[in-house]
C-alpha cells in the first residue's frame, strides 16, 4: 500500500468501478502512520514546524521574511509551498482554497473522498468554488462546482517554538444543501488568538443520499468532513496551529455532522479532536436523521428519471447525469418533504436532506462513519467522551412561520402546538414517562401545587384573549423549547456522564447580524428579520464570530459590526469558545473556571452570552420539566409563574396581581376538579434567569 500512487488509485477506480473507492481512510491511516513515522526521524520534531529554508520544485526556496504569508510544509516526505494572504490591516493570514481530496467528479462522484497531499507550489490567495448548489436567492440558478473539497484556513500567526493555538473546524451550517466556507470570514476568531480551518463537504443529494448498501453506501458528507479533520491533523501545526487542540464546531446541520464525527471511531482516527461545539443543533435534534434512507434513495431516482431497481443501477444512472440537473431537482425534494405538515422540520433548519445509519458490516473492509441511532449511542455511552459546548438562541424559531401558515395547514395554532407531541416522541428514552399511561409524567414543580401545574396539553393551549403577536411569541417559545432546548439539555445531561459537557444561551438582540446573512434557503430564516429587531433567531449568532461574505466570498460589506455593544458580545462569545477549548485541555476535565460548569449535579448551569458572559443556572427549567425533562433545580428556582397559565386557559379568571410570578386564584377547572385552587406565587423565580424579560400581563408561560 505504501507505493499507491495517485494514478494507480484512478486506473484502480476506473477498474473496478464501483468497488467503493478501495482506498478506504483506514487504509490511508495506516499508510500516513508509516511515512510519518520514518519522516520523524529526519527532523527534529520540536521545531519541524518552523518556517525555514525549503526545497522546493528542486530550486532552493528563499527563506520567508516574518511576516510573509507563506507556509512551508513537508509532510509525507513531500515539499509544499503555500501561498496565502496577510490583511496588513488586521494582521490576519488566509489560505483560501486549498484541496484535501481529490475532485469527486466522474466515478468518484458517489464515492467516497480520496485524500490528497500537499505538494508542489500552492496559491492560496483566491476563494475555491463554493460546492454545487442552488443560488440563495435565485434557486432555480446553480451556481458552484462539483470540485469543491477544499479548506480555508485563517490564522493570526506562523508557526513558532511554541505548541501552537487551539483550532476550531468550523462545519457550516445550511441544512446539507446550502452554504460554503467562503461565506465565513474568521478574522474576529483568529483576532482573538484561535486558527480556524473551514472546510466544505459535498451537499444535496451528491453529498448525502445512500441507504448504506455497499453499491450506495452514501453520507459522503461525512466522509468529506472526516478527510478534512485528518487534514487538519497533518497539516495545521504548519500553519500555527496545535493538533492536539482541536475542536469540531459547527452550526444547525453542522453541530449535528460536529458531534456525529466526535462520535465515530472511524472518524476520529481519521483525525483526531479534543472537543465538540454544537450551536443550535445537537445530534438528538430531531430530524436530524434520515431514518428511511432507502425510501429517499427511491425517491431522487424517480425524481431524476433514473430506474430504481436497484442500488447498482441507481448509482451508474445517476453519474451519467449533470451535477446542475441533479441539484436543480433537489429542489423537489425539499419542497415535497417540509411541505403541509411536515413544515414543522423545517423549523429546525432541515431541507429534507440528512444522515443516515450505515451498516456496521456490510461485508467489505470500509469502515462506517455512523453506526446505529445517535440516541441508541448516546445512550448506551458507547463513544469515546471529549468535552462538549453545545447551546442555543433565545428565541431560534422566530422567523421561521406565521400564524397564516400554522392556521391554514393545521386549521389552528393549538392543533399546531398539538403536533410538537410527534417531535417529543423521539426523545422519550430521555423524558419523564408515566409507567401507567406511558406518557410523559407531571413534574412535581417548586413554587406550585400538584393542581396547578399545568399538563402539556395545558402548555399547548392557546388562551382566547391572546392578540397575533401574543400567539406567535407562544409558538416561537414552544417549538424553540421542543426543537432546540430540550435537545440540547438532554445532550448535554447524557453527555456529562462521559465527558464534561456545557452549556449556552445566546441572548443578545443586536440589529446588524442575522441568520439570513449566512442561512438564506433555509426555511428557518426569513428576509423579514430586520422587522424583529427585539428577537434572537436562529444563526443570529453566527455574525459575531464571522464576518459575513456572500457564497463565493464577497465581503457583505453592510453587515459589518461596528457598534461597541454588538463588538463586545463578539468578544464575548469568541472568548467563551477560546475558553472552552482551553477547558478541554485539563486531562481531568476539571472545573477551574465559574464560567464553565458541566451539567452534573442540579441547576442545570449555563453560560448566557449577552454584553456580558454570565454564569447562570437553571435554564428554563420549569418549561422544560413540563415538557418531559428530569432536572433539578436549585433551591432558589420557583415554578409559581406558570400557576397562571391554567387561569389563562380558564378564560381570563386567574388574576394577576403585582408584579412577575404574583398570581392569585388559578382556577383549576380545566382538569375538572370545579373548585379554585389557590396559591400565592412566591414571586420571582430566583434563580431562573430566563424568566426576567417575561412581558407583563400574567401569562404564566413567559411570552418571551
Ligand atoms: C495567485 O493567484 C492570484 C489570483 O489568481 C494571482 O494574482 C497571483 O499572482 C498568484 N500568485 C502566484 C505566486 O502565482
Ligand atoms: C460499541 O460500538 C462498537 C462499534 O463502534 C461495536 O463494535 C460494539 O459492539 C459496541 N459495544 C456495545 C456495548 O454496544
Ligand atoms: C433588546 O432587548 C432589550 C430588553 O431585553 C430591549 O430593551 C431592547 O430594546 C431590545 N433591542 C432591540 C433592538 O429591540
Amino acid at each position: 500500500m505504501r507505493t499507491l500512487t495517485k494514478r494507480n488509485i484512478l486506473s484502480l477506480l476506473l477498474g473496478l468501478q464501483l468497488v467503493a473507492v478501495a482506498l478506504t481512510l483506514e487504509q490511508f491511516q495506516s499508510e500516513l502512520q508509516l511515512e510519518s513515522e520514518s519522516e520523524s526521524g529526519s527532523e527534529t520534531s520540536s521545531l519541524s514546524h518552523r518556517r525555514v529554508k525549503r526545497i522546493v520544485g528542486g530550486k532552493s526556496a528563499k527563506p520567508p521574511p516574518v511576516d510573509d504569508p507563506v507556509v512551508f510544509a513537508r509532510v509525507f516526505n513531500r515539499d509544499t509551498r503555500i501561498e496565502g494572504y496577510r490583511n496588513p490591516n488586521t494582521g490576519i493570514y488566509s489560505f483560501l482554497g486549498i484541496h484535501y481530496a481529490e475532485p469527486p467528479v466522474g466515478p468518484l462522484r458517489y464515492s467516497r473522498p480520496v485524500y490528497k497531499r500537499l505538494s508542489g507550489d500552492i496559491n492560496a490567495t483566491r476563494h475555491g468554488s463554493p460546492c454545487i448548489q442552488p443560488h440563495p436567492q435565485q434557486p432555480r440558478r446553480i451556481i458552484g462546482d462539483e470540485n469543491c473539497l477544499l479548506v480555508n484556513v485563517y490564522t493570526p500567526q506562523m508557526p513558532d517554538e511554541t505548541t501552537g493555538l487551539p483550532v476550531f473546524v468550523w462545519i457550516h451550517p445550511g441544512g446539507f444543501r446550502y452554504g460554503s466556507a467562503a461565506q465565513y470570514d474568521a478574522t474576529p476568531m483568529a483576532q482573538q488568538g484561535a486558527i480556524v480551518v473551514a472546510p466544505q463537504y459535498r451537499l444535496g443529494s451528491l453529498g448525502i443520499l445512500g441507504d448504506g448498501t455497499k453499491e450506495f453506501d452514501g453520507n459522503l458528507a461525512m466522509f468529506d468532513l472526516a478527510a478534512a479533520l485528518r487534514w487538519v491533523t497533518d497539516y495545521i501545526a504548519n500553519f500555527g496551529g496545535n493538533p492536539k487542540q482541536v475542536q469540531a464546531i459547527g452550526h444547525g446541520s453542522g453541530a449535528a455532522s460536529a458531534m456525529y464525527l466526535s462520535m465515530s471511531r472511524a472518524a476520529r482516527s481519521g483525525g483526531d479532536v479534543h472537543g465538540v461545539v454544537a450551536m443550535s443543533g445537537t445530534a438528538l435534534s430531531q430530524y436530524a436523521m434520515d431514518k428511511e434512507p432507502v425510501q429517499s434513495v427511491q425517491e431522487v431516482a424517480k425524481i431524476n428519471n433514473c430506474p430504481t431497481g436497484n442500488e447498482l443501477e441507481i448509482v451508474n444512472c445517476m453519474r451519467a447525469k449533470s451535477a446542475e440537473e441533479i441539484i436543480q431537482n433537489d429542489a423537489k425534494v425539499q419542497t415535497e418533504r417540509l411541505a403541509g405538515r411536515a413544515l414543522v422540520k423545517g423549523l429546525t433548519g432541515n431541507t429534507g436532506f440528512q444522515p443516515h445509519i450505515e451498516a456496521e458490516d456490510d461485508y467489505r473492509s470500509l469502515p462506517s462513519l455512523l453506526i446505529g441511532e445517535p440516541e441508541q449511542q448516546l445512550r448506551s455511552g458507547n463513544y469515546t467522551g471529549i468535552p462538549l459546548l453545545t447551546g442555543v438562541t433565545k428565541h431560534e424559531t422566530a422567523n421561521s412561520v406565521t400564524v397564516d401558515t400554522l392556521n391554514k395547514v393545521y386549521g389552528s395554532v393549538e392543533q399546531f402546538l398539538g403536533s410538537l407531541q410527534g417531535a417529543l416522541k423521539q426523545l422519550t428514552g430521555f423524558l419523564r414517562i408515566d409507567k401507567l399511561t406511558g406518557d410523559i409524567a407531571k413534574p412535581v414543580l417548586p413554587g406550585l401545587t400538584n393542581v396547578l401545574t399545568p399538563t402539556l396539553q395545558d402548555v399547548w393551549k392557546v388562551p382566547q384573549a391572546l392578540n397575533v403577536d401574543q400567539v406567535l411569541a407562544k409558538v416561537v417559545e414552544s417549538t424553540t423549547d421542543v426543537l432546540f432546548n430540550l435537545p440540547a439539555v438532554l445532550t448535554t445531561q447524557v453527555w456529562s456522564k462521559l465527558a464534561p459537557a456545557y452549556m449556552y444561551s445566546f441572548e443578545y438582540n443586536g440589529t446588524k447580524s442575522k441568520g439570513i446573512n449566512f442561512l438564506r434557503g433555509l426555511p428557518i430564516v426569513s428576509e423579514q428579520a430586520q422587522d424583529k429587531p427585539e428577537l434572537v433567531a436562529h444563526g443570529d449568532e453566527l455574525g459575531y464570530m464571522f464576518d459575513a461574505n456572500d457564497i463565493f466570498g464577497e465581503p457583505l460589506s453592510e453587515t459589518r459590526l461596528t457598534s461597541e455593544d454588538d463588538l463586545l458580545v463578539r468578544k464575548n462569545l469568541i472568548d467563551m469558545l477560546l475558553q472552552f477549548a482551553k477547558q478541554g485541555e485539563k486531562k481531568d476535565g476539571a472545573v477551574t473556571s465559574k464560567l464553565f460548569q458541566s451539567i452534573t449535579g442540579g441547576g442545570t448551569p449555563f453560560i448566557k452570552v449577552d454584553t456580558q458572559l454570565e454564569a447562570a443556572s437553571d435554564f428554563r427549567f420549569c418549561e422544560l420539566s413540563v415538557l418531559g425533562a428530569s432536572l433539578s433545580p436549585l433551591s432558589s428556582t420557583s415554578c409559581a409563574a406558570l400557576g397562571g397559565l391554567l387561569g389563562q386557559l380558564g378564560g381570563g379568571v386567574g388574576q394577576t396581581v403585582g408584579g412577575v410570578g404574583q398570581t392569585v386564584g388559578g382556577v383549576g377547572n380545566k382538569l375538572g376538579l370545579g373548585g379554585v385552587g389557590q396559591t400565592l406565587g412566591l414571586g420571582g423565580g430566583g434563580g431562573n434567569n430566563n424568566n426576567n424579560n417575561r412581558r407583563g400581563g400574567g401569562l404564566g408561560l413567559g411570552l418571551l
